[in-house]
């Protein structure tokens, strides 16, 4: 069973940029749906996967669409919270340099 997890941050730690309405809609509806629905999903699954990357595999290797689409959901929103923070910071190394790159060829 899966949980849906914490935000790392507040719902409005983001403003202006992201709003408290989006992250509540993002994160406390469609991350806690597709969490919801993959665990209902897995209780038919006998010895189900324990990681979220298994299920995910799991679900490519037996051709479940359905539990694929809710699954990699799952992933892709937490992989997103965690891409973000409250605080600017510059980037660095290689993607500082495709980033200068890129604006310089713009
Ligand atoms: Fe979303």
């Amino acid at each position: 069973m899966f949980k849906l997890p914490d935000l790392p941050f507040s719902h409005d730690a983001l403003e202006p940029l992201m709003s408290r309405t989006t992250l509540e809609t993002h994160h406390g509806k469609h991350h806690a749906a597709y969490v919801k629905n993959m665990n209902g999903i897995l209780t038919d699954i006998a010895n189900a996967p324990k990681t979220l990357e298994e299920v995910v595999a799991l679900s490519v290797k037996e051709n479940n669409k359905k539990l694929f689409n809710n699954a990699a959901q799952t992933w892709n929103h937490a992989f997103f919270w965690e891409s973000l923070s409250p605080s600017p910071q510059e980037p660095e190394g290689a993607l500082k340099a495709a980033l200068e790159k890129s604006v310089r060829l713009g």
